[in-house]
């Protein structure tokens, strides 16, 4: 296969969470993914931003069978894994990794740096003591740090030393896509930066592919190839990250960029900024899901549910107006 060919490909993916009164009765659904369609392309970073709550943690992890699909389909490397029970889909996920958003929840406390890098490797490999150890002091030497770490602690390290165990734990199973959440929030600017760097040198020479969760759009701008934004459980615009940086078809997309601050310049596009809280996810509007935040708003968009169009190069937007 080819660089630039499709590696996974989503598909009408579905995650509803059930919603129960005190007696335990089911009343309703929350809707975390709401048909959400896209595709991913081989070596490349592939951004998904949107405020919080809107689901891109959910859709980690309903890509990496954490949450079971309510519908869709999650083609990887050829194979549909969404309905997949885990001890069936175990020998397709290991080649795609979640990296949480929380490194102390991927860090046992009671293991040693080195307890914790073999863990994956006893669960999904039979290789033996020797070979495991070789792999976890090769995949810490990636990472950037000295051996000497492997009989530490993790209370021991910093945060930014957590997340780099955290990433030499995925390496060790050499996943092809891995799924990034939130991988610099908590931490201070200057360990941002050196995160930032390390997440590209491993790219290149693991010749990774990832999808990289955000909310932080200045880091989206600066390392993804292309972009997906999310409002309440759907994509509503996503396309290469120059044309929606420059020409966001969206009114959230614009909406969303008039909130980063800019330095020494204007904007292409006439922006707004967003005003109150998003509707409950249990109860959605009718028609399109923006439209009680949209100030560019019009009967029809109480009507029909726009899908995503794909009328400009690069770039697709799920909204009436936008042109
Ligand atoms: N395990 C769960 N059970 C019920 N609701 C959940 C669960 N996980 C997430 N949600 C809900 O799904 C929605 C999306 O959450 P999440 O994916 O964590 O958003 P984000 O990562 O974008 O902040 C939220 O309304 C959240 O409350
Ligand atoms: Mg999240």
């Amino acid at each position: 296969m080819s660089a630039g060919d499709v590696i996974l490909e989503v598909a009408g993916l579905r995650k509803y969470f059930p919603v129960r009164n005190v007696w335990k009765r089911r009343v309703g659904w929350l809707r975390a993914l709401d048909d959400v369609s896209f595709s991913v392309r081989r070596g490349e970073i592939l951004g998904i931003v949107g405020e919080s709550g809107c689901g891109k943690s959910t859709l980690g992890k309903t890509l990496m069978g954490i949450h079971t699909a309510t519908a869709g389909r999650v083609v990887f490397e050829g194979h549909d894994i969404a309905r997949l029970k885990p001890h069936q889909s175990r020998r397709f996920r290991e080649h795609l990794q979640y990296c949480y958003q929380d490194p102390g929840a991927s860090l046992d406390p009671r293991w040693t740096i080195r307890g914790s890098l073999h863990e994956p490797l006893i669960v999904h490999t039979d290789l033996p003591r020797p070979e495991r150890e070789a792999r976890v002091r090769e995949m810490l030497r990636a990472v950037g740090l000295p051996e000497t770490h492997l009989d530490l602690y993790p209370h021991e390290i910093s945060g930014g030393q957590q997340r780099r165990v955290g990433l030499a734990r995925i390496l060790t199973l050499k996943p092809s896509v891995v799924i990034l959440d939130e991988p610099t929030s908590g931490l201070d600017v200057s360990v941002q930066a050196t995160i930032l760097q390390l997440l590209l040198s491993l790219q290149r020479q693991f010749g990774l592919t990832y999808l990289f969760i955000s909310h932080d759009l200045s880091v989206v701008r600066l390392i993804c190839d292309r972009v997906a934004v999310m409002y309440l459980g759907r994509i509503v615009e996503i396309g290469s990250t120059g044309a929606v940086f420059t020409t966001p078809r969206h009114p959230y997309t614009q909406s969303l960029l008039a909130a980063i601050p800019v330095i020494g310049g204007r904007r292409v596009t006439e922006t707004f900024a967003l005003e109150g809280e998003p509707p409950s996810p249990t109860n959605l509007p009718s028609g399109c899901r923006f439209r009680t935040r949209c100030p560019k708003a019009q009967p029809l968009c109480a009507q029909r549910d726009p899908p995503l169009r794909a009328d400009w190069p690069d770039q697709q937007a799920a909204c009436h107006l936008a042109d």
